[in-house]
């Protein structure tokens, strides 16, 4: 169906979700932003109203979102100086985009420097009239949506272009459903979810995150994922899920435990970042899931140890789980190769020698105003071209700065081939997704794609001070047609008022 038009006003609000007051980016009044939800096939429409004007924060922006495939509409992906100029304060931008045949867990978020981590950020969910994981679950609803965020004190700090203080602060909170508590406010509310005995719930867990991965249980329950980055896997039990920032797994939960005397029937959600504050002291990194029918206090479930991790390498995608290239098992059958490379050299991040700095007309204009030739793309260096209907493969290292980097591809989903901490390929059944961790020094994940939509699709790191220092790239699509794709009315709507900008954001 044909959605509405939904309006998301864009502004500046002091709030507390931790207890600490400060001024965030909240959408519709709200942080983290509203649960938007679609059904598979469904033609939505966003229309983005900027009414920033915080001192010190940015007052522009773009909205991505994350996972849709954009298919036809690149000019709609919202990313900020690829697709798109900045919407100014006290515009609005239209996003017009069908979720195609796509269905699963998404989510949205500003595309602009570091704007997500001051609150812009919010879950997407497609939901699927005949989701062949219908019969594993009784519940899946707005109450079991699962965001997690790390929050800061201080904003972002956007305007620099190296903010190396993003990256090597520490975030001062967790937030699951956006409540937390951070050290100094042991009062501060959690979030709390609600089961009752009996029901199978599906959980749409989000990783909003700016920085850290997070390992995530709920103690005295397991975990039954059967969806990656809005892909669906066969089901697989696991205790515990680490998540990288940008990534979404769907899993079941079982309310197997009856409240009975002798048991609280709270139980704790845990987020311990891979970082950071990481000890429950204090109840911090912690959510509650009540039973229906228990008393209001805490929880005194114990953490798990030595949890059963998800391991990437052993989650297999349901449908058509063959990677592309044919023969699979040869690794010539792939029509393109990219060998990527990642350095960091004092604030910057490099990939292929280049640092990735936005350029001053977004790549889909340069194309679209006839620069078809991705090596005369800006910015030099950092557009890849690629050709149409090809299978293309990238491998990345891990380690870079002796930490994990989660890599997003815009545009696609990939098969990943290797995973981290794997040396072993699958091209028959590999997990197929949209966000990878790369792993540490040793690893080479390796992924698959096809090119079948054509535009300039970023390849970045999530972590969002390292895509603000460079970690990116932009893979140009078939750019001979990519002006026959749909653009909006009309081209230059993608920077209207791009000369008169007060703030310039390039
Ligand atoms: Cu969720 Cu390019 O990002």
């Amino acid at each position: 169906a044909i959605r509405p038009i939904q309006d998301l006003v864009l502004d500046n609000e002091v709030i507390a979700p931790d207890g600490f007051r400060r001024p965030a980016v909240v959408v519709n009044g709200s942080f983290p932003a509203p649960l938007l939800t679609a059904w598979k096939g469904d033609t939505v429409r966003f229309n983005v109203i900027d009414k920033l004007a915080q001192h010190l924060m940015n007052k522009t922006t773009t909205i991505h979102w994350h996972g849709i495939f954009q298919q036809h509409t690149n000019w709609a992906d919202g990313a900020a100086m690829v697709s798109q100029c900045p919407i100014a304060s006290g515009h609005s931008f239209l996003y017009d985009f069908s979720t195609g045949q796509q269905a699963g867990t998404f989510w949205y978020h500003s595309h602009l420097k570091q704007q997500y981590c001051d609150g812009l950020r919010g879950p997407l969910v497609v939901y699927d009239p005949e989701d062949p994981h219908r019969h594993l679950y009784d519940h899946d609803d707005e109450n079991t949506v699962i965001t997690l965020s790390d929050w800061y004190h201080t904003p972002a700090n956007i305007d620099q272009r190296f903010p190396q203080q993003c990256s090597n602060r520490e975030f001062n909170s967790t937030l699951i459903n956006g409540r937390g508590r951070w050290i100094g406010d042991p009062t501060a509310e959690l979030a709390v979810i609600t089961v009752e005995y009996g029901h199978r719930y599906r959980f749409r867990l989000v990783s909003m995150s700016c920085d850290p991965d997070y390992v995530f249980q709920i103690d005295e329950h397991n975990l039954t994922v059967i969806e990656a980055d809005g892909q669906n896997t066969e089901p697989l039990t696991v205790d515990a899920i680490d998540i990288f920032a940008g990534q979404r797994y769907s899993f079941v939960l079982d309310a197997n435990k009856p409240v009975r005397p002798g048991v609280t029937g709270n139980y704790w959600i845990r987020a311990n970042p891979g970082f950071g504050p990481n000890n429950f002291t204090g109840f911090i990194n912690s959510a509650i899931l009540r039973y229906v029918g228990a008393s209001n206090e805490f929880p005194r479930t114990e953490w798990n140890q030595r949890p059963r991790m998800l391991n990437e390498s052993d989650l297999h995608a349901l449908e058509d789980p063959k990677a592309p290239g044919k023969p699979s098992q040869n690794p010539d059958a792939v029509n393109v190769t990219v060998n990527l490379n990642f350095t960091k050299v004092g604030d910057s991040y490099f990939v292929n020698g280049h640092s990735f700095v936005p350029p001053p007309l977004p790549v889909l204009l340069q194309i679209l105003h006839h620069q078809t030739d991705p090596r005369k793309l800006l910015p030099y260096g950092s557009v890849i071209g690629l050709p149409r209907n090809a299978s293309v493969q990238v491998t990345m290292p891990g380690g870079v700065d002796d930490i994990p980097h989660p890599l997003h591809l815009h545009g696609h989903a990939f098969s990943v081939v290797r995973s981290a901490e794997s040396t072993s390929y699958n091209y028959d059944n590999p997990v197929r997704r949209d966000t990878v961790n790369t792993g540490f020094d040793g690893d080479n994940v390796t992924i698959r794609f096809e090119t079948d939509n054509p535009g300039p699709w970023f390849l970045h790191c999530h972590i969002d001070s390292h895509l603000n220092a460079g970690f990116a790239i932009v893979f140009a699509e078939d750019t001979n047609t990519t002006q026959y794709e749909k653009p909006p009315q009309s081209w230059d709507e993608l920077c209207p008022i791009y000369d008169r900008l007060p703030e310039k954001d390039h």
